[in-house]
């Protein structure tokens, strides 16, 4: 017996921190050492579908822009699929899974995914499976796939709580997201200076853990981040840009410092990263307000008023990149929460 004849369809869009998560203090509940503030994108969006299967669980079958998904990437599918079986208490927890999963992120984009795929992952598979949970306990699942994902369940600028400190089981009950009362005169736009990744560097989680185990600047990023969330949500509420855009641009750089300081160093950071954070200064310089954030990549991602953004796309597609050429440039502005279709 099938708990949702057809299936079930989300929708999640991607979102960018500005003040970063990075590091976890839990990594099987995937609790993060601090709280984070995001903004949630219109360009970038995982549309999901989830069928319940008259197969045993077990046969999961995951299909990700029409291949079928291999190695890692299926373990964290089949092991957040588990966790949503194991959370329903129906009949139709025996059965399993197939997953089909559109990513639509401009070719090339370099843009991770996981924060999108796994928020629309929790949307429709918890729906499947006859879950019925509210946004805050679909954060709280969404945590579980990857971090950034809590953050994906709304729209707009959100805040994802650190939640209890003291014990893991209290922390995974108050480790949630949610939307930030925001300045109905905040207009902001996001442009993306899309890079040449070259080689895959190391990802997000693997980073995360040699940071935490390894550099000795992590005690001062974590103590640090709390503040720069608080600083970022006052920001947000008064709906002052240049204050939110100096919290953003600082907490991307003191998150690659911290993981620099790690042994073996991580490092994201290119020659041509370093060009367009050059170039945001010097909008800056020209009045422009314009300020950079960047995560586990090259990419720049650089925030300022909607107005403005012609005028700082402009500015980055000028840029001559170390190597020759200039860089791609994506526009994006706020964009909504999860959906279920
Ligand atoms: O949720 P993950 O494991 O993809 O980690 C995201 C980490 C950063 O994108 C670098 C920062 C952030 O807060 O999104």
């Amino acid at each position: 017996m099938s708990a949702e004849p057809g299936g079930v369809t989300a929708v999640a869009h991607a979102n960018i921190a500005l003040v970063k998560y990075w590091g976890k203090r839990d990594s099987t509940l995937i609790l993060p050492a601090t709280s984070s503030v995001s903004l949630t994108l219109d360009a970038f969006r995982t549309t999901t579908h989830v069928e319940l299967l008259d197969a045993p669980a077990g046969r999961d079958e995951v299909v990700l822009d029409g291949e079928p998904l291999a190695g890692a990437a299926l373990t964290k599918v089949l092991a957040f699929l588990h966790l949503v079986r194991s959370q329903a208490s129906r009949t139709a927890t025996a059965q399993a899974a197939r997953v089909t999963s559109t990513n639509e992120v401009p070719t090339g984009a370099g843009l991770a995914s996981s924060a999108s795929a796994f928020a629309a992952l929790a949307g429709a598979a918890a729906t499947a499976y006859g879950l019925e949970l509210g946004r805050r306990d679909l954060s709280r699942l969404a945590r579980r796939g990857s971090g950034s994902a809590s953050r994906s369940v709304y729209g707009g600028f959100v805040v994802w709580h650190a939640g209890d400190l003291a014990d893991p089981a209290a922390g995974d009950l108050t480790s949630y997201a949610e939307p930030l009362p925001t300045a109905p005169e905040l207009d902001v736009a996001m442009a993306v200076a899309v890079l040449d990744a070259g080689p895959k560097k190391i990802g997000s989680r693997e980073a995360m853990a040699a940071t935490v185990a390894t550099s000795p600047y992590f005690p001062a990023w974590t103590e640090h981040t709390e503040a720069d969330a608080a600083e970022a949500a006052d920001a947000i509420a008064a709906g002052d840009l240049p204050r939110l855009g100096e919290i953003a641009e600082a907490s991307a750089m003191r998150m690659h410092a911290t993981m620099l300081a790690a042994r073996p160093a991580v490092r994201y950071l290119a020659a041509s990263s370093l060009a367009v954070l050059d170039a945001v200064a010097d909008l800056r310089a020209a009045g422009v307000g314009a300020w950079a954030t960047m995560d586990a990549g090259p990419n720049v991602k650089v925030l300022c008023e909607g107005a403005d953004l012609d005028v700082v796309a402009a500015g980055l597609r000028g840029i001559v990149l170390p190597g020759g050429g200039a860089p791609h440039v994506l526009l994006a502005r706020p964009g909504p929460g999860l959906r279920i279709e």
